[in-house]
């Protein structure tokens, strides 16, 4: 037993210390805060029962490594750098306030302060003559590393103190990252394939240990104090706060006074309430006795001060296994790995999934299948992995690619020039896609069909009656009473008002499509230019270009759209059930006129008639309203008061007409 218990306390502590080095030197910790933790709590309470096994060598008894050789100077601290112990439960916060209690032999509520445990880096900060003269990291609490020049770099640190400041002084405070710095600097290491760091914590120690401070300046460190050396006149913590606030340091303004245990507790409350919304990351709350003179009589024990205890929080971030990438088809037919996770517990919920995005996402964080990840989850945001943990990889891990095909319906699956998501192109008969498809096909401005939405359509999938846009023109009456709540009057006018849109002008049928980056104004411009879904289909990427609002994504949509053998079944059978294909009196009719095909943007107000009016009257006549202006645009029409558009025409050399002039060529 003994020999046993032996052998894992020193398996524990080869592993914390080997984890401090990861975590203090590297800056890249490969298990969570939480497993950390555990491993700690775990050592801490083997050495407790088995004294005989005590070392004063052991991770235990020491905050942070011994410093290693490094290119800081080494600073040895006036007042050593305490750190805190944790409390993890209300449990362990009540016993703690209650040894306060005994210590200081009273029963009456204790003023604490409770403040934000900032989830940082501890910086000492020396102030000479009232000016910044040094600031050292906490190293292993009795010294640390000469961070001067990259102390200086943070903006809201002043640099010389507003009057009534000690001419000497020093404050104790975190130097931490905001969130939004974080994610902005791992996006860019990401795009540079260089590792990613795990949280702001770990980012801004790295950046607070850069040899270059230019490189610490891009980093947008910030700091917030907590403590400061003896004050004359001061006997309280939250006077010290206040104090050293008056004289221009930054203090949060959110810590709080309170009185006694139960105010503690709501404290913590509202500050967990808050966490999610604050700009910098928070792992607990620090709770100090108040009173100095208190503090002082409660002395620390080795590292730890008893006058103060760190509340924990629930982690946010968990290690644990990816297990595999699958692929999901969304209602818009937007492909998105998802990754399947070993089920692990991140702040309170049980995560086994988590939203990858995207191929590129996937790529840039070199995130395998196999590979150890870092979860997180917060608030109400849906877990997410930070980034993988490649020292833990066997060399068993898979690369995943993103699948050519949907796994749903098996049509192509593409990616759009300048897009990062991958569709699949078989909207109209995709099940995943379905039902979303026909809201949109039966929709006011597509073909208008009355008493179609999203429920209907998901009943008319779920029940089998419809694979695709088409089979709405084959329902029969008797399949729709079948459904829930269709009586026959209801299933009689459905079908009235199906048969109804057959006559729909074929840029309503375009844009009831559902193509991906034809909108309306476009689906209008390719049934004036095409005149016939049949003609349309068969266009190619440069005659589709020379459409004004399309460019290569557009055009490869349309391209692909039409390519997939799915959706020209779904042509060919809405043709057979006689759908309006073509524009009325056929290609004949409007390109005779002399505007067919011709392109127009209008600027600045009309004095005749309304920018819609124009734009329809263009319409038409067979030619094209667009709202850019481009090389291949044909007119421009200048207004009162006109825009950009204008300079734009004229850059171009482009023709320009006034209102008189516009009136004129159309009238012909
Ligand atoms: S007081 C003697 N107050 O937490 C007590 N520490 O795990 C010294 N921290 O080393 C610390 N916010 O880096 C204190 N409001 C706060 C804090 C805070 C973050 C950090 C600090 C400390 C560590 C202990």
């Amino acid at each position: 037993m003994s020999s046993f218990v032996k052998s894992e306390i020193e398996r524990l502590r080869r592993a914390v210390e080997e984890h401090n080095y990861r975590y203090y030197v590297l800056d890249q910790p490969i298990i969570s805060d939480a497993e950390y933790d555990r491993l700690m709590r775990e050592l801490q309470q083997l050495e407790a029962a088995h004294p005989e096994l005590y070392d004063p060598n052991s991770p235990t008894r020491r905050v942070g490594v011994p410093v290693v050789q490094t290119a800081f100077k080494s600073v040895t601290h006036r007042e050593p750098m305490l750190s805190l112990a944790n409390a993890f439960n209300a449990e362990e916060v009540r016993a703690w306030n209650a040894r306060v209690h005994r210590l200081l032999g009273t029963r009456q509520e204790i003023c604490y302060t409770v403040e934000p445990k900032i989830d940082g880096v501890a910086v000492s900060v020396r102030y000479e003559h009232g000016r910044l003269a040094r600031g050292a990291t906490r190293g292993d609490g009795f010294s640390g590393e000469d961070v001067s020049a990259n102390i200086r770099t943070m903006k809201d640190l002043p640099w010389t103190l507003g009057p009534g400041a000690p001419a000497s002084f020093e404050v104790r405070g975190e130097v931490y990252m905001n969130k939004i710095d974080f994610s902005a600097m791992n996006a860019e290491r990401a795009q540079a394939k260089e590792s990613l760091f795990a949280n702001p914590r770990n980012a801004a120690a790295g950046a607070l240990r850069q040899l270059d401070p230019r490189i610490t300046a891009e980093r947008h460190l910030r700091f917030w104090s907590y403590a400061a050396s003896e004050i004359a006149g001061v006997t309280d913590q939250y006077g010290v706060l206040q104090r050293i606030s008056r004289w221009g340091l930054p203090v949060y303004a959110g810590n709080r006074l309170v009185e006694g245990l139960a105010a503690v507790n709501d404290a913590y409350r509202d500050f967990a309430a808050l966490r999610a919304e604050l700009p910098f990351e928070i792992d607990g709350v620090v709770i100090k006795v108040n009173s100095l003179a208190d503090q002082e009589r409660l002395g620390a024990i080795g590292r730890e001060p008893r006058w103060a205890i760190a509340y924990k929080f629930p982690p946010i971030q968990e290690t644990t296994r990816l297990l595999d990438i699958v692929v999901q088809v969304g209602r818009t037919g937007i492909l998105t790995p998802v990754a399947h996770l070993e089920p692990v517990a991140v702040g309170g919920v049980v995560v086994s999934r988590a939203s990858l995005f995207n191929e590129d996402e996937l790529a840039r964080k070199d995130i395998r299948i196999g590979d150890w990840v870092l979860v997180q989850r917060s608030g109400d945001v849906i877990p997410y992995i930070v980034k993988t943990i490649p020292e833990r990889r066997a060399s068993s891990e898979r690369i995943f690619t993103m699948p050519a095909s949907c796994p749903d319906c098996g049509a192509v699956a593409i990616r759009l020039p300048g897009k990062v998501a991958r569709y699949c192109t078989g909207g109209i008969q995709c099940r995943a896609q379905l039902a979303e498809a026909i809201k949109h096909f039966a929709s006011r401005r597509a073909m208008d069909i009355q008493g179609i939405g999203i429920k209907v359509g998901e009943l008319l999938v779920k029940n089998g009656l419809v694979h695709d846009v088409a089979d709405l023109y084959y329902l029969k009456r008797e399949q729709l009473m079948g459904l829930e709540r269709f009586a026959k009057k209801r299933a009689d006018n459905l079908l009235a008002s199906i048969a109804g849109s057959k006559s729909r002008p074929l840029d309503r049928l375009i844009y009831a499509l559902g193509i991906h980056e034809v909108g309306e104004q476009t689906a209008r411009l390719l049934a004036v230019r095409f005149r016939s879904l049949d003609k349309l289909s068969r266009a190619t990427d440069s005659e589709l270009q020379d459409i004004p609002t399309i460019g290569p994504a557009g055009s490869e949509s349309v391209v692909s759209f039409f390519a997939e053998q799915r959706n020209r079944a779904v042509m060919a059978k809405l043709r057979q059930c006689g759908m309006a294909m073509e524009l009325p009196g056929g290609a004949a009719a409007a390109e005779r006129t002399p505007l067919a095909g011709k392109t127009f943007v209008f600027t600045g107000r009309l004095a005749s008639m309304t920018r819609p009016e124009a734009e329809n009257l263009i319409e038409r006549l067979g030619g094209i309203a667009s709202s850019n202006v481009t090389r291949r645009t044909d007119y421009v029409v200048v207004g009162a008061d006109p825009g950009s558009k204008l300079k734009l025409a004229q850059q171009l050399r482009l023709t320009t007409l006034y209102e008189a002039e516009f009136r004129k060529l159309v009238a012909n």
